[in-house]
């Protein structure tokens, strides 16, 4: 069987959450199975990190006033000036000749949708973000709904929470992101814990991150707990620096003087994430999916987690027990309770998060991601894809045997 052959486009190189779960997955592509070209709006740091996994990447530069980094900068989006742009990409479609366009960002997913239309090809959306006003712009969340269930081939989506937001759709599959063989740590039974107790929150400083709220916690916290210290992984990266700026006043208020240690931006997130007591996930608004509370426990980390979106699902699976703490989002207080159950118990939560070891290991590998896209693509590439009206609900997917871990059920 030749190769199927897609374009992915994104309009970021920055590496977001969405990008980085792009670049693990391509590295999972089978190359029998998969020919695979990314194609970014911009140039940065996810071009060499895709390069560096074999992946084929080109940029095709979209005038930045246009492709503003932050997902509210959507409803900018100004059609005139991306008309040329959309003829280009057209042209570019044209000379890759994909069987298939999937389109990973919301403004790819508009302008890919266009570009799609001129070279006739079937256009997969992957949509990594909640289409809810809590999110989007109210009028930039109806014309997504509008697309996804009219103009997309496919819609992809990153959790059930994700598909909420867009239901009813014609066609949709869940493929979770998946977590490439390196982020999972040992097990965790043999996990030295770190001396002193480290709480660490893990991600872009980010408004949608809640580092404010996790240092409101902290604030609580340090006279309780004398020896404590934290830390604030990642750094600010979509025009989100007086933010950054905030969290760091936060940060020298008297109470956490000395005790809060910023480690800017971090290539190795499995590193912080092994030096940390507890892992902390804040966001105030329900996150998508929240890669980082599924890389947590695959380092064997207790998890306390704000409750919402995507996050429920990777804490508690239907039918298991919780993998963590689920807290209400914006609740400081019990934010800061949850931690101080973590911190006492220690017991309890190290066989909780090595419970949740095994849970994302079997639920989340990479290998399933790919092989989900994979399928999506050779079903539209065959021009297979049932009509839209004849298959309502997700695609099934029949996960492999995981041989099991002594703990699993
Ligand atoms: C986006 C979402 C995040 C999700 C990631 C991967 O960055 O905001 O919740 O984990 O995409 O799907």
């Amino acid at each position: 069987m030749t190769p199927v052959r897609v374009v992915v486009l994104d309009h970021t190189a920055q590496t977001g959450g969405a990008e980085l779960a792009l670049l693990r997955t391509v590295a999972a592509l089978d190359p029998a199975l998969v020919d695979v070209t990314v194609l970014l709006f911009a140039d940065g740091p996810l071009v060499d990190r895709l390069r560096s996994v074999g992946a084929r990447v080109q940029v095709l530069t979209l005038d930045p006033r246009v492709a503003g980094t932050d997902r509210h900068s959507l409803g900018r989006l100004s059609a005139l000036r991306t008309v040329p742009f959309v003829a280009r990409l057209a042209r570019e479609l044209r000379a890759l000749a994909p069987d298939v366009v999937h389109t990973t960002s919301l403004k790819a997913d508009l302008i890919g949708l266009l570009a799609g239309r001129l070279v006739r090809r079937p256009v997969v959306w992957h949509v990594h973000d909640r289409i809810a006003t809590d999110y989007l712009p109210g009028p930039v969340a109806r014309v997504i709904r509008l697309l996804a269930r009219h103009a997309a081939a496919e819609v992809v989506v990153n959790s059930r929470a994700t598909a909420d937001t867009l239901l009813p759709l014609p066609r949709w599959t869940l493929a979770h992101p998946g977590l490439a063989p390196e982020q999972i740590g040992p097990d965790p039974i043999d996990r030295v814990r770190p001396p002193e107790p480290v709480v660490g929150i893990v991600g872009r400083i980010s408004p949608t991150k809640g580092q404010l709220e996790f240092l409101a916690a902290a604030e609580l916290l340090a006279d309780r707990f004398p020896a404590l210290r934290f830390r604030v992984i990642g750094d600010a990266l979509f025009a989100e620096q007086e933010y950054a700026d905030r969290v760091r006043s936060a940060a020298a208020r008297p109470a956490l003087s000395g005790r809060v240690e910023f480690t800017g931006w971090v290539a190795d997130p499995g590193a912080e994430l092994d030096r940390l007591t507890v892992m902390v996930h804040a966001s105030p608004t329900p996150e998508p999916f929240g890669q980082v509370v599924a890389e947590a426990m695959a380092r064997g980390v207790p998890v306390v987690a704000t409750a919402g979106g995507g996050v429920d699902e990777i804490v508690r699976p239907v039918g298991e027990e919780p993998r963590g703490e689920l807290v209400a989002a914006g609740d400081v207080a019990g934010l800061t309770e949850a931690i101080a159950r973590a911190l006492t118990d220690p017991d309890t939560a190290a066989s909780r998060a090595r419970q949740a070891w095994f849970g994302v290991r079997r639920d989340y590998p990479v290998e399933r991601t790919a092989a989900i896209l994979t399928a999506v693509w050779q079903r539209h590439a065959r021009g297979s894809a049932p009509a839209a009206s004849a298959a309502p609900g997700p695609t099934r997917w029949a996960p492999r045997p995981v041989s099991p871990g002594p703990a699993e059920r």
